[in-house]
């Protein structure tokens, strides 16, 4: 058979252009099975708007999610943490954090529910600290005291947020540049604070600052955990355990006064879990300079200095909180300045002691009590700190 060269021309024309299709056919498979796979993997971190600051500045708010089904949410305004989804024995999930629903609730005062707390978290006596000799003034926010930062602590500036995955799980990655000077403290602090939620349910935050000058660093994180996922009901259901044999009493103005006390025997041992409510009420002068619990605990050391520092259990829900860290001591406040006039999340008010924190830190007051341990950062140095909150069921 005679094969004409144009039959030839358009034969290859022709192969080339099937092949061609084909090509891009599975090109096509290819990429909407790429889709596919990514369409199917849970998108760990979500971002949307918060609102608006009264100068109008946009408050992002990140939600992260892990494969167990639990959410946290954390706006960029104070890296506040909003609401905390936690599952009970029977699966089903609840937000076991107080907090508000809007971001004009948060401006209007906020007790530092679920607020990153900084430059130094707890007190300073009289607003005042000396360095190298030199005095340095701070805001009186707490009576005669300094309290959580001053005026405008951590808990109320806007910080950069950025969000990422790796294999640990959902990171938010906060980061905040305090001037030198700002709420009276020397030297400009350079702030990293990451939230990581992982699959097992747990939020494990690293704090790290660098600065230019001497100055004092305490950080910590003041939520409000309600377990129950009943928020604006009491927390004296709650079974706390804290692994502490001592703590540190204080005087009128919550101001630690340099004793460290055994809890052996008082109404401040929770060596062994024991009821919020069991014996809160005892006639004890502790308990009512600070109207309940609101001490600072000295924390037994461990093998490793990452140790358990505390657990809460809601034997009803059978939520169980573990909290572990490597700072020295844990403030357990068990929410007795709440009063029943702030709106909680979904209606209701947050009544007296609906909500108990556990805020890992230095002890209070150490910038003026040579006996505990330092907050002093050098420049050069790095200040790195880290706690986790491990939340189950049993
Ligand atoms: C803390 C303090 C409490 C109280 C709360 C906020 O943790 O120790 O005394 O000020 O913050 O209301």
């Amino acid at each position: 058979m005679r094969i004409t060269k144009p039959f030839i021309f358009y034969g290859i024309l022709l192969m080339a252009l099937v092949n061609m299709g084909c090509k891009q056919s599975k090109k096509e498979n290819q990429s909407e099975m790429e889709i596919e796979t990514t369409a199917s993997k849970p998108n760990p971190i979500e971002e949307t708007t918060f609102g608006k600051m009264p100068n109008g500045t946009e408050v992002k708010k990140f939600t992260l999610k892990n494969e167990a089904g639990t959410e946290v949410d954390v706006i960029t305004y104070g890296g506040i943490i909003t609401r905390w989804t936690a599952p009970d024995r029977n699966g089903f999930y609840d937000d076991v954090v107080l907090g508000f629903d809007n971001l004009d609730q948060y401006l209007e005062g906020n007790p530092y529910f679920g607020a990153l707390i900084g430059r130094y978290g707890n007190r300073i006596a009289k607003g005042k600290f000396s360095l190298d000799g030199k005095t340095y003034t701070l805001a009186t926010n707490d009576g005669d005291n300094h309290l959580h930062g001053g005026e405008k602590g951590f808990d109320k500036v806007i910080l950069d947020a950025m969000p990422k995955e790796d294999e640990e799980g959902a990171v938010l990655v906060l980061t905040y540049t305090s001037e030198d000077g700002e709420e009276g403290y020397p030297g400009k602090l350079d702030v990293k604070v990451t939230y990581t939620l992982t699959d097992d349910n747990a939020l494990d935050i690293q704090y790290e600052a660098v600065t230019d000058k001497p100055t004092v660093v305490n950080l910590t994180q003041h939520s409000y955990f309600n377990l129950s996922g009943q928020l604006s009901k009491p927390v004296l259901d709650h079974k706390i355990h804290l692994n502490a044999d001592t703590y540190l009493p204080v005087d009128g103005g919550l101001i630690p006064t340099g004793e460290f006390r055994e809890v052996a025997g008082t109404p401040f041992d929770f060596t062994e879990p024991k009821l919020i409510g069991k014996e809160i009420e005892a006639d004890n002068e502790q308990l009512g300079l600070g109207q309940g619990y609101d001490h600072c605990w000295v924390l037994n050391e461990g093998k490793d200095s990452f140790r358990l520092a505390a657990s809460a259990y809601h034997e009803k829900t059978g939520r169980f909180m573990e909290v572990y860290t490597n700072e020295p001591g844990i403030q357990f406040y068990s929410g007795n300045f709440l009063d029943g006039t702030l709106p909680a999340k979904g209606g209701g008010t947050y009544v007296k002691r609906s909500g108990f924190c556990l805020e890992t830190q230095h002890y209070p007051d150490s910038p003026n009590q040579s006996d505990f341990p330092s907050v002093r950062l050098n420049p050069g140095e790095k200040y790195t700190t880290r706690t986790m909150y491990k939340l189950s069921t049993k």
